[in-house]
Formats: structure tokens, sequence, C-alpha cells
């Protein structure tokens, strides 16, 4: 049998998932773990590079990612799952590169210059900083992954992870395949108010809302403002509680779009039906997040497990690399 491709990827932690995150890449990584062999990192290491001033909430963020994986259909069996700082090997093939990437292609990296503008208050001036593309090339490559599923802004990240493979092979013989990207769409969930959802907005809905919460959000939903009485025609279009239907209530589409058009069903009325079904979807899930907030050892078990997996890979490439780059002693 074929070798399985490799699949790799990794996300910050920076706390608890909403709905939208889920709907955006989280879904595809879940979709992927049936087709590939994928490796799934809390990239702790990375958010050290932008949170170092004040890391409490580091750890308490890993945890509460990793519910958010195991509840939502990440599975011990068939990915590794692990974090990054448990695989040491990840620092030394960043040490590694760092001999061969020209500075110039750190510093014209679209998303270093970008941030380093956004953030002005804090102080990412650093050298960690502007190694972050090189420690995420070395996160990909490490694995040989042949696939990595990313939103739009990490592509020059990719890019830049090909071109260290493509300079470290010419430089010592070919150890790195080139991977390519997996472009994961945007998620479509909008916020309650309409825009982005983002916590910088407060207009998510998030796992770990109580059922009365979500109502209470759903029904503050703006819908067609042209629609006043009951029975005004709407336009479905225009109108968030619409946009959430779509995603929610697929299999009912045709029908809500119809009645709405047609003044036949109330805004009242149609945000009960997306509030009921949105808790049908989001208590089981509630339910496993609060199994794991209980059982956090369960987690630990799997990340050990992760880790081990990880490392013994891991070891392998950094061998083959230390001994094309001198660096092994076992003349
Ligand atoms: N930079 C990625 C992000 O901000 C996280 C990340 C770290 C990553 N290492 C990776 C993504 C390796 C894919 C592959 O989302
Ligand atoms: Fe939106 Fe539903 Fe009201 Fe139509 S009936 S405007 S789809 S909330």
């Amino acid at each position: 049998m074929m070798e399985q491709k490799r699949v790799l990827s990794g996300m910050r932690p920076t706390g608890r998932f909403h709905l939208g995150n889920y709907m955006g890449a989280f879904q595809n990584w879940v979709a992927l773990q049936n087709e590939y062999k994928c490796f799934y990192m809390v990239a702790d290491w990375h958010a050290l590079t932008t949170a170092y001033e004040d890391p409490t909430n580091i750890e308490d963020n890993i945890i509460q990612m990793l519910i958010d994986w195991l509840s939502l259909g990440l599975d011990p069996e068939k990915s590794t799952i692990f974090i990054q700082s448990d695989v040491k090997e990840h620092a030394e093939l960043h040490l590694l590169f760092s001999m061969i990437i020209p500075v110039s292609w750190l510093e014209r990296c679209p998303t270093y210059k970008d941030q380093i503008n956004q953030l002005q208050e804090k102080n990412i001036a650093t050298y960690g900083f502007l190694g972050y593309p090189c420690l995420q090339a070395a996160d990909i490559l490490i694995y040989k992954a042949d696939f990595v599923p990313v939103g739009e802004d990490q592509l020059p990240h990719l890019e830049l992870t090909r071109e260290v493979a493509r300079r470290f092979n010419y430089l010592y013989g070919k150890i790195f395949p080139e991977p390519q990207a997996l472009l994961t769409k945007e998620s479509n969930l909008i916020g309650i108010d309409g825009r982005k959802m983002s916590k910088s907005y407060g207009n998510t809905i998030s796992f770990s809302d109580s059922a009365e919460e979500i109502r209470h959000k759903v029904r503050m939903m703006i819908t067609d403002p042209q629609r006043i009485k009951k029975n005004d025609p709407g336009n479905p279009e225009v109108c968030t509680v619409f946009s959430y239907q779509k995603i929610f209530n697929n299999n009912l589409l045709e029908e809500i779009e119809m009645e709405c058009k047609a003044g036949q069903i109330g805004c009242v009325d149609c945000k009960k039906r997306l509030a009921e079904t949105m808790l049908s979807f989001v208590e089981p899930i509630r339910e496993k997040r609060n199994y794991y907030e209980r059982n956090t050892d369960v987690i630990f078990d799997i990340i050990n497990e992760g880790a081990k997996k990880a490392r013994e890979i891991a070891r392998d490439t950094l061998e083959e690399v230390r001994k094309v780059m001198k660096i092994s002693y076992r003349w």
C-alpha cells in the first residue's frame, strides 16, 4: 500500500473557539483526518513571539484549545495531536534553518510588515518574531508534510517554507518535499451584528454559551430592516438570521426563503427555528467540553502520546539533517 500523504497544521493558542472558528479552518481539519495522516499542533512557541511580555494566559489557552479540538472532532486515534514545545526538535531545526535563511526573506514577509505596523503597542521588533516563519517552516518540514491546510493569511509562510526546502535541498541534497497549501475558505458565519465574527467585536457565539444566551443572541440578530409588520414581505438576502439559516437549517432553506418573501413567517418565529437547531448542534458539544473540563488527565494522556509519536518522526528527520550539515559527529 502507498504510504498515506501527510498533513500538518497548527494554531496559536488564543483561547476558546467561537462558532466562526469552527466553521472555518477547523471543520476542514476534522474532515482531513479520514484521508491523510494528520499532525495537529498547538503552536505555543509561536504564541510567545507576540505574548512574551505577558504570557499569563498561554497555558490556560492551550488547555481550552485542546478541549475545543477534542470536543469538535479531532480524534487522537486518527491524528497526532501535540504541543509544539513538547517536541524540542522543532527548535533545533529552526536553529539550523536560521543558518540558511537570508534575513531579507523574513523582512519582506507581508505578515511581518503588517504585524509590526499593527501591533505598535507591543514591542515585537524581536529576533524571535522576525524568525516566526522560520519556525513555521521547521514545524512543517520536520514531518515532511505534503499538505498544509491554512487560511489565505498564511500563504506567504507556506511560500517561504517551500523556499527554505528548496534552498536546503540545493545546498545539502534532497531531504524535504515542497509542501502545498490546502487553502481553507473563510468561515461564512458572520457575527450576530452582521459584521465578521470576531472576539474583538464582541459579536460571537461560543460553544460555552448557555441555551438562554444562545436564544438571546439570536433574538438580538438584525433582520431585514424594511420589515415592520409580521406579514410584510421580507428580503432574506439582507438578513443576518437568514445567513445563519443557510448553515444550520440548510434543508429548510427554500421553505424559509419562500415564507419570508411572502410574508408568511414572522421574524420572531424564524429566529425560534434557528435557535432550536443551533442548540441541538451546540449542546452535545458543550457536554463534551464539560467532560474534558472535568477530566483534564485524559487530555494530558492524549498530548503525551501525541508528542511521543511526533518526536519519533522529528528525531529521524533531524538525524538526516544533522548528517548532511555535518553536525552529527558520526565519523
Ligand atoms: N502561523 C500559524 C497561524 O498563525 C500557526 C502555525 C504555526 C502553523 N506553525 C504552523 C500553521 C505550521 C500551519 C503549519 O495560524
Ligand atoms: Fe430574516 Fe427570517 Fe425575518 Fe425573513 S423571516 S427577514 S429570513 S428573520
